[in-house]
């Protein structure tokens, strides 16, 4: 089986694409590196004229290795039979796009982290720009790894792995097989979930990011912090702000089960935010007595502070950030909008949806605070790849 996909197209020139390549040289794979960025291109060229990428783990291991093909053209890239999409969700359509006229039948591709709608997004936009034999499609629950760039093109450190990660599939019977493809390329241990709406409702981070934004800035007036001032992000999680995140998990499962009882579907996976930090970190969690606890006393989350924004003469919150801009079009409004379609009220999501769109400068709820605003064009749900069902969403999650 592994003979089957020798040309693999890493799609992205961030940390993660930094870690990938040269695992995938171990393998001896051959490895095109695609990005539409001229300037990430030559220094991925000048990083491996100068002997390839180094990755380095936590406990010291090295692996070295360059891509094999740099480009910027995505005909080029489009000769890969196995595409790994690892960059923010929101360049995945940008990319899909760029690819989709020049993919082989046949073609597997996905994202890692796909977060919330990437099946829906990739099948719309594959069969829309003229390629309609797409073989498979995955979406990988959680990037592997903690890590960052040292020297760009040159040197990236593996801070931490994560012991397994959730991977479903479109079709969904090629989850296992492709799960086991992926953990021998990645040294990763995939674990194949029954249906992409796992993934979809089950991306902890539409909770926990813009949750803890919510919580921590929603008494946020103004004030400028100097560089000590800035609060802890995880570990600033109070009673108060744990239960929010409570709340949110509890609706977005409520979602699932919802659709387990109406469609007979598996997504236990599907959890609160509770068992996902005491199943994900509980060895490195000192105080699990309460929700705010196990998260203030998680060591992994030493050091991570709110996201911040030059401001006067020091520092104020950036609501530009990923945790608003990536989790909530790519992740709370996906259960946001399948939740509409059960019957399922949210109120605690809509909160944060309405609260952090006044950051923003986001409207995605309407008046009546259904997902109908004027910006949900730029939100990732059903409803804008054309399913407008749950019995539609869960059969193509199905077949
Ligand atoms: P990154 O921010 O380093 O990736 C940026 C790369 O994405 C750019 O270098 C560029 O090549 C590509 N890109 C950006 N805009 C693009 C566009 N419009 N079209 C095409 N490509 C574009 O991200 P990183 O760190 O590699 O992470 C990938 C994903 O994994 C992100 O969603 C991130 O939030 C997530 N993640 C990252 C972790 C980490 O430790 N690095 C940990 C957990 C999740």
């Amino acid at each position: 089986m592994f003979g089957t996909f020798n040309n693999i197209a890493v799609c992205g020139g961030g940390n993660a694409a930094h870690v990938v390549i040269p695992l995938l040289k171990s393998r001896d794979l051959q490895v095109t590196l695609y990005t539409p960025f001229a300037e990430e291109a030559a220094r991925f060229e000048a990083g491996a004229s100068a002997g390839g990428i180094v990755s380095t783990d936590s406990r010291g291991k090295e692996l070295r290795g360059a891509p094999d093909v740099i480009t910027t053209d995505p005909q080029v890239a489009g000769k890969a039979d196995f595409f790994l999409l690892v960059m923010p969700a929101f360049a995945h359509g940008p990319t899909l796009k760029a690819l989709a006229p020049h993919l082989t039948p046949g073609a597997v591709i996905g994202a890692i982290p796909a977060r919330s709608g990437f099946d829906l997004q990739a099948d719309y936009l594959l069969a829309g720009e003229g390629c309609p034999e797409t073989g498979t499609i995955y979406c990988g629950q959680t990037l592997p790894w903690a890590c960052r760039i040292v020297e760009y093109g040159r040197r990236v450190r593996v801070l931490g792995a994560k012991a397994s990660v959730g991977l479903a599939t479109a079709p969904a019977d090629r989850a296992a097989e492709i799960s086991i493809l992926l953990g021998w390329m990645l040294e990763v241990n995939f674990v194949p979930l029954a249906n992409p709406l796992a993934v979809s409702l089950g991306n902890i981070g539409q909770v926990i990011h813009p949750g803890i934004m919510y919580g921590l800035l929603k008494d946020y007036h103004g004030a400028v912090w100097q560089e000590d001032q800035i609060p802890p992000f995880y570990q600033g999680v109070t009673d108060e702000v744990a239960a929010i995140m409570s709340r949110m998990s509890e609706e977005i499962v409520k979602v699932a089960e919802e659709l387990t009882f109406c469609f007979g579907i598996d997504l236990h996976e599907v959890e609160t935010v509770e068992h996902w930090l005491l199943r994900s970190y509980g060895e490195s969690i000192g105080d699990s007595s309460s929700l705010a606890r196990a998260f203030c006393t998680n060591q992994s989350y030493d050091g991570l502070k709110v996201p911040v924004i030059k401001k006067g003469a020091g520092y104020g919150p950036d609501f530009k950030s990923r945790y608003l801009t990536e989790d909530i079009p790519f992740g709370l409004l996906f259960s946001k909008s399948v939740a509409e379609m059960v019957n399922i009220r949210t109120p605690w999501i809509d909160e944060v949806i309405r609260v952090a769109g006044g950051w923003t400068g986001k409207r995605y709820l309407g008046d009546d605070g259904s997902v109908s605003g004027p910006d949900i064009e730029e939100a990732r749900i059903p409803q804008n790849y054309g399913i407008d069902s749950a019995e539609v969403l869960v059969r193509r999650g199905i077949n």
